[in-house]
């Protein structure tokens, strides 16, 4: 079926908030379904619209648009009671989204225990030498590596009482020995599987086959917008591992975390923002631990919309962008929060690494160790005044067009939007590109 729409991924190309969730809200109204396919509440989407702040989590950013309708995937992982306290949260700003939702049967249920594992090990890994990842603590990675290990629970076995608490029991028993001492402060079997039961009841009616509804909706040409959480540097197999989280946030991610096959998705947007943050330990050559670094947190608001934490702040850096836009095919970038850098005297663009031994590289290590010995070759360009709230890339000041030149070429990858503020309106499409008939 030829669709007017293309079917569209969106993923994140850096270490996570992007701005995803601003870009989603922005093309929903042109899609009749969004899709979540991986992560789980350790996604922090923050959309604004007329001046108001709306958090997302775990409901698809899609939400705002009150003619989509939500799916999220087998991929997802869910805490139950937060997802509630989210749905009354957008119900009580008006978005009433239960009526239009749908939650896959397969995906995997987040329980008290796989919290309390995620905080054990990060406090046990913090008094070693390798350190903490510094995970969100919301049970992410126990979640993921229970279902590999063949001891998750599925929303679908929410339909049957009688049997949950054997689905539960496993995984349990399992961490109840790993943690010890801490198992104390755990709710018993019977009380995680009565509050759980209590918690999905209202949710029961919209737990069903998001695979055949996404199917359908494919055959009868229905645009689909597929939106990732994280991004490729957090992805577990192509970001900087350890220090990821546990699901593929990357492309591939989609295809497993949907069940739809790849000539489903007809184009794939990614973005980034025009420096870059991380939040958590790991690597990131580009940081700046001075005052520049402190200056792009408070005028960017780099706190995480999860956990509050500051986030770390550093240059654009192309070797890990360009690695990005490889592993998803990304056929344009959005380029974020160019407006934040606006008044700097100068800005750098990381082109590449020197490694140990002076020599110059894009290539990235798979091994932490290797990561450390790599410094940054900074490009520096002229700042300039304030491209805030511009709506036309060829009104942007003649410096700060210079930038994104370099940039988009550095990471060979052309620049389909760009934004200039956190409001839907502040930004420009560029002319030529596939954004252009969408925004
Ligand atoms: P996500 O996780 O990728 O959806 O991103 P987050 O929502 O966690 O973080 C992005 C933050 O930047 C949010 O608070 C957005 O409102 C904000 N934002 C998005 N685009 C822009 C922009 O162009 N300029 C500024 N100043 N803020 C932006
Ligand atoms: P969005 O969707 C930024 C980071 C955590 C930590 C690592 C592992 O808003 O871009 P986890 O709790 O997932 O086991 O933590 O991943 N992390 C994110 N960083 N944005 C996110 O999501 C993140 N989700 C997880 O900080 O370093
Ligand atoms: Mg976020």
């Amino acid at each position: 079926m030829n669709q007017a729409t293309p079917n569209l991924a969106i993923l994140g190309l850096q270490w996570g908030d992007e701005g995803k969730g601003k870009v989603v809200d922005l093309l929903a109204s042109k899609y009749r379904h969004a899709v979540r396919f991986q992560g789980g509440n350790n996604a922090g989407h923050t959309v604004v619209v007329e001046g108001q702040a709306i958090a997302l989590h775990q409901v698809p950013s899609g939400a705002l648009n009150k003619d989509c309708f939500l799916v999220v995937g087998s991929g997802v992982v869910l805490n139950l009671e937060v997802f509630r306290q989210e749905l009354d949260r957008l119900k009580g700003r008006g978005f009433d989204v239960l009526p239009r939702l749908m939650m896959s049967k397969k995906a995997h249920i987040i329980l008290p225990h796989h919290i309390a594992l995620d905080l054990w090990r990060e406090e046990r890994a913090a008094k070693a030498a390798g350190g903490k990842i510094g995970t969100t603590g919301r049970g992410i990675g126990p979640c993921y590596e229970m279902k590999v290990a063949r001891m998750g629970v599925r929303l679908g076995d929410l339909k049957h009482p009688e049997i949950l608490i054997e689905r539960v029991r496993p995984g349990y028993e399992e961490v109840r020995l790993r943690i010890g001492d801490a198992a104390k402060e755990l709710p018993s079997l019977e009380a995680i599987v009565s509050q759980l039961l209590e918690t999905a009841a209202p949710l029961l009616p919209v737990i069903g086959d998001t695979q055949g509804h996404l199917m359908d909706a494919w055959e009868k040409g229905e645009p689909i917008l597929f939106e990732g959480a994280q991004a490729t540097l957090l992805d577990i197999d192509h970001g900087t591992y350890p220090f990821v989280t546990s699901s593929n946030c990357s492309l591939g991610g989609l295809y497993t975390g949907t069940g739809m096959p790849p000539k489903a998705l007809h184009k794939v947007l990614g973005i980034a923002k025009a420096y870059t943050t991380r939040v958590g330990a790991g690597p990131m050559p580009s940081e700046l631990l001075d005052a520049t670094g402190d200056r792009i947190r408070e005028v960017g608001r780099e706190f995480g919309t999860t956990t509050g934490r500051p986030r770390r702040c550093g240059w654009f850096d192309a070797p890990i962008t360009a690695h990005a836009c490889r592993t998803n095919g990304v056929d344009g970038v959005a380029i974020m929060k160019l407006d934040v850098l606006d008044g700097l005297d100068e800005v750098g663009l990381v082109i590449g690494y020197r490694d140990g031994e002076g020599k110059l590289t894009s290539v990235l290590p798979a091994c932490p160790q290797e990561w450390t010995e790599l410094k940054p070759e900074i490009k520096r360009f002229k700042g300039w005044t304030s491209t805030r709230g511009v709506t036309r890339h060829d009104q942007l000041p003649a410096e700060a067009q210079a930038y994104l030149d370099a940039l988009a070429e550095a990471i060979e990858t052309p620049i389909a939007y760009l934004s200039t503020g956190p409001d839907r309106v502040e930004g420009c499409v560029y002319p030529g590109t596939f954004l252009a008939d969408l925004i």
